[in-house]
Order: structure tokens, then sequence, then C-alpha cells
């Protein structure tokens, strides 16, 4: 069965930003523009966004206090800012977190009251979410694509989503030269979330044929330009790939589901601060190596794009990718213990866990677990 939702509209070129001025303008008049606190100051782009929009007297107003995980009164704030303005539709430039941020704006502006209680599942989101343009600058997330946004609950150290089918952006706007003020280490995090979420989407068992299509492709162009995109930062011909690569995965997972990788790496994201890619293409070898008897034949298919001779050489081919990119095999660099272990594995069985292809115990998951920390 195929079933996929989708943003309305998905653009993937090189300089597509300076469109956003007609883009937008078809969506109303007064853009409340998401972004972090700096970077996009100071690569010029912010400046050239808010120009396009006014170019097509298209009004603004500017949130740039978005950190990394948003928190629920990171998105209470924007969405009071966005109250007193009157602004009728997002655009969101940044990387993960921005467009969260931005998508979780979008969703709880028109309802009633503050983001706690449609967090919490309390109260459901009636009121259709305002539209939004989701601009990632960073090649990884996929959130430009998807129907949820990851919030961080600071008050009981855990990251969840808040969903809902009508929260897609209504455009995907994807510009790989933003990429290219993405430093190394963030690139390779970024673009291994991106290959992590290919493999669990291929492997998972909401995988379909149309999913199946986009990531062989997504796995071909990340797995062959990533290592370029890190060393060269302005290649544009690693740039570029690199962010379809993301994009196509971003479209599939969406619809078809992630797995055990993500399942675990949001409880060490919420409770140790680990990067959310780094958590990923940590636990990732580890993951498909306990995944191999439930989908051999599609770790086969993969393989030769991975530069693995069989499916049983994927594990050791991901690690290796890992540390051409300066990945630690470990997260040894964080205080997690055995003792935190039971925690983790409470705070892992979310939405993208239910999809793995192989149903993990909590003693598969401890073992996984013990071999990272
Ligand atoms: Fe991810």
């Amino acid at each position: 069965m195929i079933d996929l939702h989708l943003p309305k509209r998905i653009i993937c070129h090189n300089g597509s930003l300076s469109h956003l001025g007609e883009l937008g303008a078809d969506l109303g008049d007064h853009a409340l523009v998401c972004t972090g606190r700096t970077s996009l100051e100071a690569s010029g782009m912010l400046a050239k966004a808010l120009h396009c929009l006014d170019g097509h007297a298209v009004q603004t107003s500017h949130f740039s206090a978005i950190d990394h995980d948003p928190s629920l009164s990171t998105v209470d704030a924007a969405v009071d800012f966005a109250r007193e303005t009157d602004c009728d539709f997002i655009v969101a430039i940044g990387g993960g977190s921005v467009l969260d941020a931005g998508k979780a704006v979008a969703a709880i502006l028109p309802q009633e009251g503050h983001t706690r209680p449609y967090f919490d599942g309390e109260r459901a989101i009636e009121q259709h979410p305002l539209p939004i343009i989701a601009i990632p600058t960073t090649a990884g997330t996929g959130s430009e694509c998807t129907n949820n946004a990851v919030l961080t609950d600071t008050e009981h150290k855990t990251k969840k989503s808040l969903r809902d089918p009508r929260m897609i952006p209504e455009l995907a706007l994807v510009d790989p030269e933003l990429t290219i003020s993405c430093p190394p280490d963030l690139t390779a995090r970024c673009g291994m979330d991106a290959l992590t979420q290919a493999i669990e989407c291929f492997v998972s068992i909401g995988a379909n044929p149309a999913t199946d299509a986009l990531i062989l492709s997504a796995i071909e162009q990340i797995a062959r330009h990533l290592p370029g995109a890190v060393a060269e930062g302005d290649n544009m011909d690693h740039r570029e790939p690199v962010a379809i690569g993301s994009l196509m995965a971003a479209m599939a997972f969406g619809n078809a589901g992630l797995g055990a990788v993500h399942g675990l790496a949001h409880p060490l994201g919420a409770q140790f601060g680990i990067p959310h890619g780094l958590a990923c293409a940590i636990l990732l070898p580890h993951v498909c190596a306990f995944n191999m008897e439930a989908r051999e034949e599609k770790f086969a298919h993969i393989a030769p794009l991975l530069g693995a001779a069989t499916a049983h050489d994927v594990p050791e081919a991901l690690l290796g990718l890992n540390r051409d990119l300066g990945i630690p095999d470990t997260l040894a660099d964080y205080a997690v213990t055995p003792s935190d272990i039971p925690a983790i594995i409470a705070d892992s069985r979310s939405g993208s866990m239910a999809k793995n292809p192989r149903p993990a115990s909590d003693d598969d998951l401890a073992h996984i677990l013990n071999q990272i920390i």
C-alpha cells in the first residue's frame, strides 16, 4: 500500500532562496520569520530572505530567540510575539530545531492558550495550523517534510513530538547553498542523521515501494558525497547531492517511519544533551547489526551503496564511514553509565521504536547501549 503525505510544494535547487518573495506572497501578507540567534545574520542570508519578502510587499516580524532543542517556553514566547504582531504565515529558516519550533508555532498560534496541553495530549489541535515555509540550513533533519515538531520538556527532561497531519509545511524550500556555512562537525552529524533516517526508513515495517525508491537514491547520494561535503564545505558538487539526499530521505521517512536508533537517540538527547546526529551516527552500526536477521535482503540491497561487500558487512562499513567523518565509536565523551540504561530504555518506546523491523526487548536495547557507552 502506498499513502504519501508531503508538503504541497517541494523546491530544491541552488539559489532557490531568491524565490522566497513571490512564494511567500502567495501565502499571506505578514510573515513571522523564525531563526536561531546568530549564524544566519552573519552569512547575510537573513538579510537576503527579508529583502525578498519585502520586495513582494510581504511585511515581516523576526523572532530570533530559538535555541537548540527548543523548549515549550521558547515556542510560547514566539506564539505570544506572533499574536501581538498579527502574522498570517510562518517562514522558518535554520536547522532542525528552528524548523521544528516554527512548525510548533504555526500549529499553536491559531489555538487557544499555549503549548503544554497540546504537547501533553490533553487538548487536540482543532484550528488549522498557519501555513509555513520551511527552509533548512543544514542537510539532515528532514523537518521540512514531516508532520511533527520535536520539543524538549525541560520540566520532565524528556523530548517528544507535537504531531498533527496538518503540520506538514506548505512549502519545503531547500537551497543547498545555505548549507555552505555549516561547519564540518555539524555537516558530519547532520549528514549521518540523514543517512540514519534513510536506512531506518528502508528497513522499517512501514516501508513501501515508493519510499524504497526515494531511499535508494538518498542513500547513494549521501554515502557518496557526505565525506566530500565535510572535507570541502564550499564544494557544491558535494553539498547539493547531500541536500537532495537528505530531502528525499525526509519525503520517505515522514511516511514510512524510523526505528530503534531514533527511539534511543531522543532520550540520549533529552537526558544527556547528546547532539541528535551524533547519537544516531554512533547507534546506527549496532542497530543495523541487531536488525540484520529481520531484513538481511534489504541490507544486501544497500550494501554496495555503502561500500560493503555483503549485508553482514554493512555495520562495519558504517563504523568506517563514521571514523572517516571524525565521529567517535562511542559516547565516551558523555557521562552515560550502566546505571543510566534503564531510564534511557524507559523513555525510548516512541513511535519510531514501534517501526523497528525486529522487536527489541529491554535486554536487547541494554545490549546495544552497553556497546556504545
Ligand atoms: Fe533524526
